[in-house]
């Protein structure tokens, strides 16, 4: 089966979850601040998601315990949150997924709190500058390898690499659909795009070696060399012309 292309119908659904989607992470970026604790915010997240008539859409997925996924500094992704309290100087991965009547978006940003390192600041720059040009690469007739070709070249530009286990992907009627879309990759190559369709394209960026492992609570992914890292993550549909950032805030 190939990647779903969607109908407006299906589009209306999605951007409405998308647009809740973009409206949590902007509260979020207005609460995240030294002394927070993870589960403080996750709770935060679940609340409001479900005030506006959605539903949390990792909770449950796979077996995830919490709302949102929350990583700091060596965390990459999937953080759970728990007791940990966010510090000065903490780059701080708020990963979302909003479901609107059986309809998903997904979208991450990485924020940073109080005065952070330039190795920080720098990856923070680098993950959404990967996203940016990527989004650019989105458009109908080019491949999914030039999204990850596009990522893959800007994290050089900027010295960092991507973290290469973990890939985006469709997204709208499931959480996750094909294609899977590698943070690395070759232009010209993979699956052609089409209007209609919706990624979640998310590049994650360190100043390590790109290795990762699993932590112990069996969810958090870290930096095998205890870099820090950042990732961003838009839900984006594929028009005639410039391709629509759903969830934009
Ligand atoms: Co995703």
């Amino acid at each position: 089966m190939s990647t779903i292309v969607k109908t407006p119908s299906d589009i209306a659904y999605i951007r409405h979850a998308a647009r809740i989607l973009a409206d949590v992470l902007k509260e979020v970026e207005n609460r995240i601040q030294p002394g927070i604790k993870t589960n403080e915010l996750d709770s935060f997240c679940n609340d409001m998601i479900l005030s506006k008539g959605c539903v949390p859409a990792f909770k449950g997925y796979r077996g995830y315990p919490a709302c949102v996924c929350i990583s700091i500094n060596d965390q990459v992704i999937h953080g759970l949150p728990g007791t940990s309290i966010i510090q000065d100087g903490d780059i701080v991965s708020v990963d979302i997924g909003v479901n609107y009547s059986g309809y998903y978006a997904d979208a991450a940003r990485t924020f940073s709190v109080g005065n952070i390192s330039r190795e920080k600041a720098r990856l923070i720059t680098a993950a959404r500058k990967c996203l940016e040009l990527s989004i650019k690469k989105t458009v109908p007739g080019n491949r999914v390898g030039d999204i990850s070709w596009a990522i893959q070249d800007s994290a050089r530009s900027f010295g960092v690499l991507t973290v290469n286990e973990y890939s985006g992907h469709g997204v709208g009627i499931n959480l996750h659909e094909k294609p899977h879309i590698p943070n690395f990759g070759k232009p010209g190559t993979g699956e052609v795009l089409k209007k209609g369709m919706i990624l979640a394209i998310e590049p994650m960026v360190t100043s390590g070696n790109g290795k990762v492992v699993t932590a112990e609570d069996g969810w958090t992914v870290v930096t095998q060399d205890g870099s820090p890292s950042a990732h961003f993550e838009d839900t984006v549909l594929i028009t005639d012309d410039e391709p629509i950032v759903l969830t934009e805030f």
